[in-house]
């Protein structure tokens, strides 16, 4: 595996790729890397030679009083499991590299950035979608492979791709979970003690909403109910948001149709958590995948 730190040498190894015909699938991610990322590394692997994973904590993405400066930064174990992958680039730039004095453009989704995830962190995926054209632009990726865990970043990402006509092909791989449920994340290591089995109630109440979709609910209201039932059992777990929304939209649906998500974002502790479930309409029942 190459570390490469330049923009140029990345953007080097890219065109080298696309001149021998080769597919180069990036995985882009900021590190403390889990179970979660190395699934869309396999994935990628499926589909693309080479591959390329992407670790840069991107500040733009945070907002004031958000965790960027205690956010994990774990880079050897990280390069050592993308090793074992045999994971062909490691692209790991400096912020100055990303973000050179003076920069001042940005990419944003009108409407879809500003809502749910967007309106609790005003900016945030400001950040996301310019730091993910910047890796686009660099890497020259065919296949980027994002997870649902973050369902409202993959439909965000792919809207820019459509929008700004990128080459990309945006690939949405499944979420992965702990034994008990919980949705790895890399801010799971923040959780402290009876935390972390608090934190269980954000899968809990998606499965008790499966439940109740199973015995034939389909109205919104009593489904979020259902999963605010949960939460609100579990103390020290604080939602900021739980919402039943279009797939494509993200407006909030009244009742049950072809696509939705039931999103939800926790506070446990001062740990904020997000998940959620794809509904998918089969005939006249609902699959519910978490
Ligand atoms: P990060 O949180 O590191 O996540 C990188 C990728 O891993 C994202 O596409 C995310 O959805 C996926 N992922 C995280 N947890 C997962 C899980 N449990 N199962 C499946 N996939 C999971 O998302 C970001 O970084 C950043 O916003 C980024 C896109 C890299 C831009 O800075």
């Amino acid at each position: 595996m190459e570390i490469i730190r330049s923009t140029a040498w990345m953007k080097q190894a890219a065109r080298d790729a696309r001149r021998n015909e080769r597919l180069l699938g990036l995985v882009p991610t900021m590190g403390a890397l889990h179970e979660g990322h190395l699934s869309l590394v396999r994935e990628a692997q499926k589909q693309c030679s080479p591959v390329a994973v992407s670790i840069f904590v991107n500040p733009t993405q945070f907002g004031p009083g958000e965790d960027f400066q205690k956010y994990p930064r774990t880079f050897d174990a990280d390069a050592a499991a993308l090793e074992n992958l045999r994971v062909d680039y490691l692209f790991a730039p400096p912020p100055e590299e990303i973000y050179p004095r003076g920069f001042r453009t940005e990419v944003t989704v009108e409407g879809l950035g500003e809502m749910l995830e967007g309106r609790v962190r005003p900016g945030h995926f400001r950040g996301v979608t310019t730091v993910v054209l910047k890796l686009f632009e660099i890497a020259q990726p065919r296949f980027a492979f994002f997870g649902r865990k973050d369902a409202q970043q993959a439909r965000i990402i792919r809207q820019m791709a459509a929008d700004l006509n990128l080459d990309a092909e945006i690939v949405v791989c499944p979420i992965v979970r702990e034994p008990d449920g919980l949705a790895m994340s890399s801010r799971n290591a923040y959780l402290k003690g009876s935390e972390r089995h608090a934190a269980t109630a954000l899968y809990r109440s998606l499965d008790a909403m499966r439940c109740e979709i199973a015995k034939g609910e389909r109205d919104s209201v009593r489904l979020i109910a259902a999963m605010r039932g949960v939460l609100g059992a579990e103390t020290g777990v604080a939602p900021d948001y739980v919402e039943i929304v279009d797939g494509d939209t993200f407006e909030p649906v009244v009742s049950l149709r072809k696509t939705c998500y039931a999103l939800i974002a926790a506070r446990v502790g001062s740990t904020r958590l997000i998940d959620n479930a794809l509904i998918e309409q089969d005939g006249d029942s609902f699959r519910v995948t978490v």
